[in-house]
């Protein structure tokens, strides 16, 4: 079997990757060329820890390759993953253009039969859409199937959830489909699980946005909290031990950013509404994710009064950390707003900061890019910490109170002890804690 990687992307990459790793013989194609260019050198354009040396590994052994030649890979491959990107549309729906689009182009080069895999995350139906698109474009009598494999990967820990994966959940409606994707999957069969695609489809939505609604309530209660005696990382830790609730997913914060649980919260909220079912419930979960940068400006302001022409400087630029991806992060809603109260800022991250400069160009004369979190912390009215990177958790507070012009936290993620904090002389805020 030939496997054909369409989109190389945060996923796309990963995937061809992971499965030249398991021993299939893979081409991974995009395109953006550059990106094509920098896989086939073996240079990983995002950061992601450990696919570096992966890339490298499978580039060597000879069964991986990368083709910004579309068609060409269509025609030499027997399976293909669909991993391009499912954008929000103003709507809130998924934009499904690229989705079509790659349908469109494997109909056209249908030059025998071809299993095409769902990767990407799409709306419940979008196989029977995929299949209606192959039907209207597809050259000759080749016959084809529609199989969904949605991915569960996280930035930050990409390479070993691909290739030590909690479930690989497959959906089909053929026989054969199924075989060659147990195939595939033939070392993990212990983890399988197979369903009609409409089902696996809405696994992937109906899980990101229950998750994102473990955030939202945590943090509804971290208000709670706020107003009384108790304490969420208490609470948060009472709650988890109680083994059908789970402790993952209940950290108190600035809410969930990045390129999934918005668009995919967003995305479930519009399939329902346009099959008449009420998605009151996970409105409210999007509504509480983004009134937390109102409630994280009150804090600083609580703290400083006027921003106007205050340092602040701003610690974390990634929606989470171990990534370089910006895309919907907290910290982009912040700095708009620290913006429009005149603050100063400066702004450090260890691996975003090239990706933020695409949206807040240096040259401002109110935005500096420092070169450290010491540096940003140099003359500052207050230090922000937005994303929880070890490095930011591991910083030495006595250095970083002698740089400081008032020794002010507010620390958007509770990574430090307020006690400890506090005992070096830092007037201290968090979320959800005294
Ligand atoms: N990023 C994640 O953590 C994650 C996790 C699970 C699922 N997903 C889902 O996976 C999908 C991809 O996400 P991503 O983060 O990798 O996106 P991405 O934007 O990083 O990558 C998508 C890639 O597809 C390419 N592409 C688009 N149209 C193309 C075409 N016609 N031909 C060739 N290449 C094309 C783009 O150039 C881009 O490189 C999305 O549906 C996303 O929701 C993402």
């Amino acid at each position: 079997m030939k496997i054909g990687v369409i989109g190389t992307g945060y996923v796309g990459l990963v995937t061809a990757v992971g499965l030249a790793d398991m021993g299939h013989n893979v081409t991974g194609t995009d395109k953006v060329t550059e990106k094509i260019e920098k896989a086939s050198r073996g240079i990983v354009p995002i950061y992601e820890p450990g696919l570096g040396d992966l890339l490298r590994k499978n580039l060597k052994k000879g069964n991986l390759c990368f083709n910004s030649d579309l068609e060409e890979t269509i025609r030499s491959s027997d399976v293909l993953f669909v991993c391009v990107n499912t954008p929000q549309r103003k709507d809130g729906s998924a934009d499904m253009t690229f989705v079509e689009g790659v349908s469109r182009c494997i109909a056209e080069n249908l030059n025998g039969y071809k299993l095409i895999v769902e990767k990407s995350t799409v709306p419940v139906r979008t196989s029977s859409w995929i299949k209606r698109t192959m039907t209207l474009y597809k050259a000759g009598e080749c016959s084809f199937d529609v199989a969904s494999n949605p991915e569960f990967l996280r930035e930050g820990s990409a390479v070993s959830d691909f290739l030590d994966p909690d479930r690989i959940i497959i959906g089909v409606e053929s026989d054969k489909a199924r075989d060659m994707l147990l195939k595939i999957y033939e070392k993990y069969k212990d983890k399988i699980y197979i369903t009609n695609i409409d089902t696996a489809e809405l696994i992937k939505h109906a899980s990101n946005s229950f998750l994102a609604m473990k955030i939202s309530y945590i943090n509804l209660i971290s208000d709670l909290c706020e107003k009384t005696d108790a304490d969420v990382e208490f609470v948060a830790k009472g709650m988890g031990l109680d083994s059908r609730i789970g402790k993952q997913f209940l950290q108190a914060g600035l809410g969930y950013g990045g390129s999934c649980f918005p668009k995919d919260v967003r995305a479930l909220v519009k399939m329902g509404e346009d099959l008449g079912i009420d998605m009151k419930l996970l409105k409210e979960v999007d509504r509480i994710n983004m009134a937390r940068t109102d409630m994280f400006i009150k804090k600083v302001k609580n703290a400083l009064w006027i921003l106007k022409n205050k340092k602040l400087a701003v610690l974390g630029l990634a929606f989470k950390p171990r990534t370089d991806d910006i895309r919907n992060a907290p910290s982009i809603h912040i700095i708009e707003r620290l913006l429009e109260e005149e603050a100063r800022l400066s702004l450090y991250d260890p691996e975003a900061v090239k990706n933020i400069k695409a949206l807040f160009p240096e040259g401002r004369p109110e935005i500096l890019y420092a070169a450290s979190a010491y540096q940003a912390l140099e003359g500052a009215n207050a230090a922000l910490f937005v994303t929880e990177w070890e490095e930011l958790k591991n910083l030495d507070l006595k250095k970083a109170k002698k740089l400081m012009e008032n020794p002010i936290i507010i620390d958007g993620r509770n990574i430090f002890k307020p006690g400890d904090v506090r005992k070096l002389g830092f007037e201290y805020y968090s979320i959800g804690r005294k």
